[in-house]
């Protein structure tokens, strides 16, 4: 019997050679490269979101050396944690998941290793880049134009390949999990091709066909556009995996799974004016970005409630599994986010909230709460799977994780709210003769407690994914596994997809 033809009689069993880690029938390899490659990216995404956090609690950190300013950091930090974190988790995920669920190997080994190291590659080049300054100064797509055609050649190879295994399945069905990948996938290229396009003026120098609003448009359609894509549709693909098989419980509604996902797919593309309020684009065209946002509300909360019913029936095993709290409150955090963006994008709310911290409050509530925890959810359920072992070589580390990235994400978030809210009501503040109440000095001087406490909480955060680093060098270095830590059912058992 092939290879594939044993997964497609559903009588794969995990089945590791401890010794090479290859696995007879699917590539792990590549998907092991991806999920080691998370937790370093994101200790060093985070770390340099650390080191901002602290410049703007003390300015004095930021040194005469231009590489280590806060302007370049800054998106130095946005790149690792967004493409470098969250992109190598969602890579690592989806070409599990797409082996798994269309039970057949990747269709080539050789692209999916191009895939990786041409990432990986990616990557480099923007932590080499960004520090030095160069930069095309569009947000979250800052990367020059040699590296933005990279980024295009290797997103191209990773669609062949998600979409050429889809194409082989020995399945019938596609699972949910794979439309939201495919969707993400598809978008994300649309998005990175329209955005960049510009003309070169040198090797490290170009500049935007677009210019003025038409400019501030492109880049918000394609801004909010990698939040709905990049930072949802590709984490609600993860969710609708890893959820149900931590569960062990089914997807609570599969009409509602189809049903959310074309209504997410055809709300989010319309959205992006809601990050320019109150600026030159068209007053309509600000109005119709609202009115999609407030009801963009709807599809999002179906993906949140989905999620969280699958655990019916199974809501005791968050006693004692940390995996499956991750995933639990990484959904919470995804609902209170995606109620929070529709109500800051009516425009009274986003007259108090924009240019403020509640704007970064909000993000690091989907970025950490959401797509960091989701992530790391997932990546615990993945690594012993991938290194041939029982479970995590500590339970209780999982758990001790799991309430250090809680306690940052709140400390985090609450922090930016009281400084968005303080900052937004000084700002506007007027006295009886029409003049300001506050300097902008003297609300930047309230915020700083706010400052403090953001540091704490991202500091706790980032020391989490340390632990997390020990307990996967642990894992794979030591063959025992934490028996008597491990309490029972905590952990999948691998290879039941
Ligand atoms: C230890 C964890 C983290 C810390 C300490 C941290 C800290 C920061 C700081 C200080 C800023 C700049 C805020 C400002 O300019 O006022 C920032 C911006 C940002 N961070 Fe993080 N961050 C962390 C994790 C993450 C993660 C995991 C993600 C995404 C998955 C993320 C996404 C972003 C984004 C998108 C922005 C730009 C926000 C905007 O322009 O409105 N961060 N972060
Ligand atoms: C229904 C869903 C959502 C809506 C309607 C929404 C809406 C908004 C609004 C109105 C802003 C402020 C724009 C401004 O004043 O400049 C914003 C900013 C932002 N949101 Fe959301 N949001 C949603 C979900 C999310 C999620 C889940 C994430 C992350 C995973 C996220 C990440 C961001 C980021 C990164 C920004 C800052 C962009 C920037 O200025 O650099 N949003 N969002």
């Amino acid at each position: 019997m092939s290879s594939d033809a044993t997964a497609a009689s559903g009588m794969v069993q995990m089945h590791v050679d401890k010794g090479t880690l290859a696995h007879p029938v699917y590539n792990y390899k590549v998907v092991r490269q991806f999920a080691v490659m998370t937790v370093v990216w994101g200790i060093v995404g985070m770390l340099v979101g650390v080191l901002i956090a602290a410049q703007l609690a003390w300015p004095v950190l930021n040194t005469e050396l231009p590489y280590l300013h806060f302007g370049r950091l800054r998106p130095l930090h946005t790149n690792a944690v967004i493409f470098a974190f969250g992109g190598c988790a969602l890579f690592a995920s989806s070409l599990f998941v797409v082996q798994r669920t269309c039970q057949v190997r990747l269709i080539s080994d050789t692209l999916a290793a191009a895939v990786f190291w041409g990432w990986q590659l990616v990557i480099l080049a923007a932590a080499i880049s960004l520090p030095l300054g160069l930069t095309s100064g569009k947000e979250y797509a800052e990367l020059e134009w040699p590296i933005d055609l990279l980024i295009t050649v290797v997103w191209v190879l990773y669609a062949i390949l998600f979409f050429g295994t889809i194409m082989k399945r020995k399945v019938e069905h596609i699972y949910v999990a794979n439309w939201f990948f495919g969707a993400f996938i598809i978008t994300v290229a649309v998005l990175h091709i329209v955005n960049s396009l510009a003309i070169p003026a040198g090797a490290f120098k170009s500049y935007s066909i677009y210019a003025g609003t038409v400019d501030a448009m492109v880049q918000w359609w394609y801004g909010h556009n990698a939040v709905g894509f990049f930072l949802t549709a590709g984490f609600l693909g993860i969710m609708y995996y890893f959820v149900p098989k931590q569960a062990e419980r089914p997807v609570y509604s599969y009409r509602l799974s189809i049903v959310h996902f074309w209504a997410l797919i055809a709300v989010y593309i319309w959205a992006g004016p809601h990050h320019l309020h109150y600026t030159a684009l068209p007053d309509w065209a600000q109005s119709l970005g609202m009115i999609m946002s407030l009801i963009l509300l709807a599809p999002s909360w179906g993906g949140m409630i989905n999620g969280m019913m699958t655990l019916s029936g199974a809501w005791h095993k968050l006693r004692t599994d940390p995996i499956l709290r991750f995933l639990v409150v990484s959904l919470s955090f995804y609902g209170m986010s995606t109620f929070e963006g529709p109500m800051m994008s009516i425009k009274t709310v986003n007259a108090l909230s924009h240019y403020t911290d509640w704007t970064i409050g909000h993000v690091h509530s989907g970025a950490l709460g959401w797509v960091a925890m989701v992530s790391i959810g997932a990546m615990y359920h993945l690594l012993p799977i991938l290194f041939g072992r029982e479970r995590m070589y500590s339970i209780d580390l999982i758990n001790v994780h799991f309430w250090m990235s809680t306690i940052g994400t709140v400390l985090y978030i609450a922090s930016m709210w009281v400084n968005g809210i303080l900052q937004g009501l000084m700002w506007r503040a007027y006295n009886q003769d029409g003049t300001l109440t506050y300097t902008f000095v003297e609300s930047l001087q309230a915020s700083y407690p706010g400052y403090y406490v953001r540091l704490i909480g991202g500091g706790i955060f980032f020391l989490g994914m340390l632990v997390m680093a020990y307990n996967l060098y642990m894992t794979v270095t030591t063959d025992e596994t934490a028996e008597e830590q491990a309490p029972s059912g905590s952990q999948p058992v691998a290879g039941t997809a």
